[in-house]
């Protein structure tokens, strides 16, 4: 049988922000298709939940928090440890901090955190993940950032900032380690039905979507099909770059 590209039999696949959401949904996707999935979030039990539905093994999952970088270090190194390699990091752990405040009145801890986990969590995770990448000549490395950091929206200060810094992280980095069989890339979502958006007001909702071609949300499992895509073999000429996915919101 030929092999096909989109699969990920025999891969080791580190997903972050894995036990809801986007990241639970490239997590079932990347499973379905033969992946060693490895799943990392702070919310430990909702990580349990997911390894016993997915019948995942005790070293698939682990507790981690992406704004420690202890923390990261030393997850991925038990990671490398027991599966010798890491061929795909995904990470779309994040938090959306303040909304609505005016960028004057936003406690710094408040920003400070937020930019810690989005941004600053992105920049460890690669870190962690780029020695033994470059090392065997292989990966694929996504980070999930938002149309925020595109267009910023207005009274999220923090968040616009730490999703805008990852599109210059991912670009940079990217051209780094191209010639070494390592892709960087991120994505771009617009409103996608998760418990990140469980609180949303309707008025707000509709605004969001009147802005939105396709008139209506995205799901998980769409953004998940983009993921594994760029995770995976088949995307193999592309580094550096933003995709998108927000029902035409974007066409940059
Ligand atoms: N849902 C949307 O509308 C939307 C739009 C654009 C971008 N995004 C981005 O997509 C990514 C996934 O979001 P989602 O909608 O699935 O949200 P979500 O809240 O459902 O999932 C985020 C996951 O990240 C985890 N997480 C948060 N802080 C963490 C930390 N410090 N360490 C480890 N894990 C942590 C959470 O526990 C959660 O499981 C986020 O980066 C978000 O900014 C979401």
């Amino acid at each position: 049988m030929s092999e096909t590209l989109t699969d990920f039999k025999d891969q080791v696949v580190v997903i972050s922000g894995a036990a809801q959401g986007i990241g639970l949904a490239a997590a079932k996707l990347i499973h379905g298709r033969g992946g060693q999935v490895v799943l990392l979030d702070v919310l430990v039990e909702k990580l349990q939940h997911v390894k016993v539905e997915l019948s995942l093994e005790a070293d698939q999952v682990h507790q981690i928090d992406v704004g420690d970088p202890e923390s990261v270090r030393n997850t991925i190194a038990e990671i490398e440890k027991c599966y010798g390699q890491i061929h795909a990091l995904i990470n779309t752990a994040g938090i959306v901090g303040p909304t609505n405040v005016g960028t004057e009145l936003i406690d710094w801890t408040d920003f400070e955190r937020t930019v810690r986990i989005n941004l600053f969590g992105t920049i460890w995770l690669t870190q962690a993940v780029l020695p033994l990448m470059k090392e065997k000549k292989y990966g694929r490395i996504v980070h999930v950032t938002s149309i925020a950091g595109k267009e910023g929206n207005p009274g999220m200060s923090p968040y616009n900032t730490s999703k805008s810094g990852m599109i210059g992280f991912v670009k940079g980095v990217a051209k780094e380690v191209a010639p070494l069989g390592i892709t960087v890339n991120a994505l771009a979502p617009a409103v996608i039905s998760t418990p990140m958006n469980a609180n949303t007001s309707d008025e707000t909702l509709k605004y969001m979507i009147s802005r939105i071609p396709m008139g209506r949300v995205g799901e998980a499992e769409e953004v998940a099909e983009m993921l594994a895509f760029i995770a995976s073999k088949a995307c193999s000429y592309t580094t550096g770059f933003t995709f998108d996915t927000s029902g035409g919101r974007a066409t940059y």
